[in-house]
């Protein structure tokens, strides 16, 4: 009997979608896949780097993993996968020597193969090369976290080399799947009844085929637009697509958008910082004013789409005017939706060369007075909601109360609202009465649309 195997994963929905795809292939290599870590042969973390803080956490989970031995039971055998397996390489086994196999970001096809090898008594197992041609992108819907909500990777890696980031290094240069294959892949998950689909990638508005096959009929003024447009014609309920790029934010985006209702209103676009000093520094290749033009044609949509951003703070040589243009960005822009991060080093990015200037108290502070300024900024936008209905996909029961179930909006807003036999899976209008900072609450409306 083939072993079991527990895949543990952190980090961002690329992670997610590459565990989805390591556990279909390890099942049809003959492997049982298990729930947790204390019942598998073969525990695998699948890791993320992009913060130091991630990076700890991971080695801090190999040691309890290491720990996971018992009189009637060998430990699990160990593998790392993902951004720190690929940064770190072989260095892993020198600092955990309790991991046994470690596993780069382009060889979530070969895993099954390197656990023999492990089996078969070889030490330290690693792959660290190249994806090879005619590769599976394949995910079995047992595998999927979901059975209503899809990742569909459409783009992996990233050429954009910001200086503060570790991405490019850990995951290559950008690779654009096939449009054919995409919409088939969304083709299929309608079939099988998922509701919602994520088109994800570091930058998925860089998307740029080999070729256009399968975008012909589709118009649009970038390759991007023109798949959102393909995508669109499958008839999938709904359609959300992260991260786009600011550099590479057409327009024509935004009238697909407005061409196709089941394309959803919502656009994920982080900025990074308000100062063009700053941006210039981390080498995002726009400045403040490019970004606000982006901004308007989002803002003055005939729809009204929901608009997120990311924001580090605290990157080397920030000033507090620096910051303060962040602040205005901020006030400018009204997001719904704000992810902030202190701004952390990176082994063998350029900023690394940087002087990491601003104190850690600094950091904090800059951190929570931005926090403050979107909270307020963001419980206006979340009141503006109350007597209006958003459309909800149904995840599960709320956590708070078994009265309650919980969803997401087509503008990814968290939606609470009273069950009345509602089951996960349905998508339904909601009347919303209440808003609280970070989500929104009301009942079920049965009436139809006016
Ligand atoms: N492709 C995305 C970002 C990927 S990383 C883009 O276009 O921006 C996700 C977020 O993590 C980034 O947007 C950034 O805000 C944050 N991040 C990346 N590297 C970081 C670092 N070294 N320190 C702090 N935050 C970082
Ligand atoms: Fe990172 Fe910039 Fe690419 S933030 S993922 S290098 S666009």
């Amino acid at each position: 009997m083939k072993s079991t195997v527990y895949i543990e994963t952190f980090g961002c929905q690329m992670n997610v979608a590459d565990t989805e795809r390591a556990a279909t292939g390890l099942r049809k290599a003959g492997y049982e896949m298990t729930a947790s870590a204390e019942t598998a042969d073969v525990v695998l973390l699948n890791t993320c780097s992009v913060r130091e803080r991630a990076e700890r956490k991971i080695f801090r989970r190999i040691g309890e993993v290491r720990k996971l031995a018992s009189p009637t039971r060998k430990r699990p055998l160990i593998g790392v996968m993902g951004c720190v397996a690929q940064l770190e390489g072989p260095s892993i086994f020198r600092n955990s020597p309790a991991v046994d196999l470690v596993i780069g970001t382009r060889a979530t096809d070969r895993i099954s193969s390197l656990i023999e090898r492990v089996q078969d008594g070889e030490k330290s197992v690693i792959d660290l090369e190249e994806r090879q041609e005619g590769e599976v992108w394949d995910v079995s819907p047992a595998e999927r976290r979901s059975p209503y909500v899809a990742f569909v990777p459409i783009i992996e890696g990233c050429n954009k080399f910001c200086s503060f980031c570790i991405v490019p290094y850990s995951r290559g240069r950008e690779k654009s799947r096939s449009a054919q294959e995409i919409v088939a892949e969304v083709l299929r998950l309608r079939a099988l009844g998922y509701k919602e689909i994520h088109l994800i990638g570091q930058n998925v508005n860089s998307y740029r085929p080999k070729s256009q096959a399968g975008l012909e009929p589709y118009g649009g003024a970038t390759p991007f637009s023109r798949l959102l447009r393909a995508v669109a014609d499958t008839g999938t309920e709904r359609i959300k697509f992260m991260t786009s790029f600011p550099r590479d934010f057409h327009p024509d985006i935004v009238s697909a958008l407005e061409e196709f209702p089941n394309l959803c209103d919502w656009v994920h676009l982080p900025v990074q910082s308000g100062s063009d000093r700053v941006l210039k520094a981390m080498r995002r290749g726009h400045n403040s004013e490019d970004y606000l033009r982006r901004v308007e044609a989002i803002k003055t949509s005939t729809r009204r789409l929901s608009l997120t951003s990311d924001i580090i703070v605290g990157f080397p040589g920030e000033l507090e005017a620096d910051f303060e243009d962040t602040m205005r960005l901020v006030r400018a822009c009204e997001y719904d939706g704000l992810f902030i991060f202190k701004y952390s080093k990176r082994k063998g990015t350029p900023a690394e060369k940087f002087e990491d200037s601003v104190t850690e108290a600094e950091k904090t502070r800059r951190f929570l007075a931005l926090e403050e300024l979107q909270e307020s900024i963001q419980s206006r936008i979340y009141r503006d909601y109350v007597g209006r209905r958003v459309s909800v996909l149904v995840e599960r029961q709320s956590a708070r109360s078994a009265e309650d179930m919980t969803g997401h909006s087509t503008c990814q807003k968290v939606v609470n609202f009273r069950s009345e036999g509602t089951a996960a899976g349905e998508i339904l209008d909601v009347l919303i009465s209440q808003a609280k900072p970070y989500s929104l609450y009301g009942e079920v409306a049965r009436e139809s649309r006016p």
